[in-house]
């Protein structure tokens, strides 16, 4: 039992030999600042490094009967408990390859005997100092660690929470089940897994990047709750200027989200394919889409990706203004908006994978 602060606060040093006068030796020379335990043979070094409290520091003879210091000192390493406590090697040998089998087995210096007290107490001091701060890194950096795992976790729950309220909205009234939005969300991300690969998407599509377009997904028709139900809910073919104010919808899902984005209070990243996609989800890749137009590798990956997913979901589905089609008549539809609505790698990704399409389309049915 310790007494004092003084005490217990002092660098605990394991001496280990085999020699009775070098234990007394060492004892003495250390004792006056640090606390000293001795072990005169191998066993007794590993077990006394294994009680509590665990020493800071082991000097270690080479040369002892049974368990040598090498061998020591390999058990040492590859013990959980004892494999942070740094090893100075004490011995008679001068040979260059015993300095090397000792640092290659972990070992942090070496002292040759006979011992110089200032060389002895100036390692001892210098080792432990590095002991202390590697501790300390070490145990910061697990806290740090924790604390970036909790902190992940925390912004995560956010992300989820604000896309999820977001998407609550958008489960719109044109259909009823909200499976339109599970199905979109799911060809999305089989599609981008699928094109993860391919030169000329591998580079965006990393898995970070997979994960928010299958979050950002079901906002793709959000600013369809700023379209009047005469218009959305209508069962017959939209006249010209209907058809006008339908495509605002693409406008009125950006200003949705950035709307939502200030009244979050911050310019927040994961929300940024949540608006690609809303703001460009319409466009097609010969330039014929809409709200702008745009063409080519202009439309944002996110929104090429989203114009697959949507329109095979739509030809699929029962709409207040069309009947269903078949898989098979959904595909030839698709195959010829190939280069012309959409950019023909990804189309070619949907004809790859349209059979695992169909299964998405059939555990999530609205019939
Ligand atoms: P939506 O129903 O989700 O359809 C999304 C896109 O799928 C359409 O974009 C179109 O590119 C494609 N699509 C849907 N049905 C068909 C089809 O029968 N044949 C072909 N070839 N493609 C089809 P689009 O045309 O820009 O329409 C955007 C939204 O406007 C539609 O979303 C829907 O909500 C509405 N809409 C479009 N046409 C009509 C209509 O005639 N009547 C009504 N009530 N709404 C319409
Ligand atoms: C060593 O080479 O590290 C040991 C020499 C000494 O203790 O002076
Ligand atoms: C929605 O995204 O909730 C509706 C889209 C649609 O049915 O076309
Ligand atoms: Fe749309």
């Amino acid at each position: 039992m310790e007494t004092s602060k003084e005490t217990t606060d002092r660098a605990v040093v394991l001496v280990v030999d085999d020699s009775p006068d070098n234990l007394t030796l060492m004892n003495a020379l250390l004792r006056d600042r640090y606390r000293v335990k001795v072990a005169n043979h191998g066993e007794k070094c590993l077990s006394v490094a294994n009680a509590e409290p665990p020493p800071d520091l082991i000097l270690l003879d080479i040369m002892m009967p049974d368990l040598d210091g090498y061998e020591v000192c390999r058990r040492l390493k590859s013990g959980s408990r004892t494999r942070d406590i740094p090893v100075i090697f004490l011995t008679a040998k001068t040979e260059v390859e015993d300095e090397q089998l000792g640092f290659q087995l972990g070992a942090v210096d070496y002292i040759t005997k006979p011992i110089s007290p200032p060389i002895l107490m100036s390692r001892v001091k210098t080792h432990l100092q590095l002991k202390a701060v590697a501790d300390f890194l070490r145990d910061k950096n697990e806290f740090l660690e924790r604390q970036v795992a909790l902190r992940t976790l925390e912004v995560q729950a956010i992300q989820d929470v604000t896309i999820m309220t977001l998407t609550s909205l958008a489960e719109t009234r044109d259909n009823e089940t909200g499976n339109h939005i599970r199905r979109t969300q799911l060809y999305v991300k089989a599609l981008a897994d699928k094109l993860r690969t391919h030169p000329r998407f591998e580079a965006f599509l990393t898995e970070r990047n997979i994960d928010m377009l299958y979050k950002s997904a079901p906002l793709h028709d959000i600013g369809k709750i700023g379209i009047p139900d005469s218009i959305l809910l209508k069962p017959g073919k939209l006249s010209a200027e209907e058809f006008e104010i339908m495509k605002t919808h693409t406008t009125l899902g950006l200003d949705a989200i950035v709307k939502a984005e200030e009244r979050l209070g911050l310019k927040v990243a994961f929300l940024t394919f949540a608006k690609e996609i809303a703001f460009s989800h319409q466009e097609k890749w010969d330039g014929s889409g809409y709200p702008q137009g745009t063409a080519g590798d202009n439309i944002p990956i996110s929104a090429r990706l989203m114009a697959v997913a949507d329109v095979y979901d739509a030809l699929i589905s029962r709409r207040v203004y069309k009947e269903p089609y078949s898989h098979e008549v959904a595909c030839g539809i698709m195959l010829k908006g190939r280069g012309a609505h959409f950019d023909p790698d990804i189309l070619d990704a949907f004809i790859a994978l349209s059979e695992d399409f169909r299964d998405i389309a059939r555990r999530y049915s609205d019939e």
